[in-house]
């Protein structure tokens, strides 16, 4: 039987209509969440993300601030409206579309943010917290990639997950929060030999390796969870995962489509943590 397609814009849809609920309840009670984004410079795929982190607020009723500086802008000047940001109690997530342009340090930017204000999860305090199972604010592309596995119904306690990719953003905390949920994890990434002997062996296998089509059925056991994270483009400018869909399609039990699997479900998350920020910092 083929696999059941996960359609993460369904799942993001559902979970956004819960939020919209519940900051229709906070508002109520005078908290009205506020995401404040920094946009430096002119790529276009940037401010197309950043566009989409603005409607998904809107849908939800966050209220939403977009900062634009030129390319130019210094990392001093950055810094400080970092600063004023943290001190704005107004503001509860402050979020840094990445990348920046190469004059300014990612780290120096990313651990000026308040912790509690960090809603992309990036912050050392609260990766840390993640490692050592601590709550915190979880970065959201991980995050919605397990909300997905549940959204399955699928048990994940027992469970044995492969995932491909040692990223920060990704591979590393996917597996992270993995393990928290008491799977079994194992980490294959570039330098993995016979990369199908450990992916055969997944019932959950996650692809965060960044590589057009590098999976096909033979990496797959049947009945296999598998959620492609890659966003590629191939020749003809069309966005791929780093799964062949068609092929894998008939082994998997669910498996999640490029575009409309784990994309959807990132901006979601970005606004489970400002209303989850928000909350913390009312109490
Ligand atoms: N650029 C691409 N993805 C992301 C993300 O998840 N967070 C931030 N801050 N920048 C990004």
């Amino acid at each position: 039987m083929p696999a059941t397609i996960l359609q993460g814009k369904e799942v993001a849809k559902s979970i956004r209509a819960e939020l919209a609920e519940e900051v229709a309840g906070l508002k109520q009670q005078g908290i009205t969440p506020g995401l404040t984004v920094i946009l430096v410079g002119e790529d276009p795929a940037s401010h197309s993300y950043v566009r989409g982190k603005s409607k998904g607020c809107e849908e939800v009723g966050i209220h939403s601030e977009v900062i634009l500086k030129d390319a130019a802008t210094t990392q001093e000047e950055l810094l400080e409206i970092i600063q004023q940001l943290n001190q704005n109690p107004n503001v509860n997530g402050i979020l840094v579309q990445l990348p920046l342009p190469s004059h300014i340090s990612e780290e120096a930017v990313l651990d000026a943010i308040d912790p509690s204000k960090d809603v992309d999860g990036f912050h050392p305090i609260n990766v840390g917290n993640m490692v050592i199972g601590k709550e915190t604010l979880l970065p959201c592309t991980p995050h919605g990639v397990i909300e997905l596995i549940k959204r399955t119904g699928t048990e994940i306690a027992g469970k044995h997950a492969v995932v491909i990719g040692r990223s920060n953003i990704v591979g590393k905390p996917v597996s992270l929060l993995l393990q928290r949920e008491n799977a079994t994890v194992t980490m294959c990434h570039s330098r993995t030999k016979d990369l199908p002997s450990f992916t055969k062996m997944a019932d959950i296998l996650v692809v965060a390796a960044g590589k057009a089509h590098m999976i096909g059925k033979e990496h797959v056991k049947p009945g296999a969870v598998v959620i492609d994270v890659g966003v590629n483009r191939n020749e003809a400018g069309k966005l791929v995962g780093d799964v062949k869909f068609d092929e894998v399609q008939e082994t998997a039990s669910y498996l999640t489509p490029v575009p409309g699997g784990v994309g959807p479900m990132t901006i979601t998350m970005l606004l489970k943590n400002t209303v989850e920020a928000a909350k913390q910092q009312a109490k």
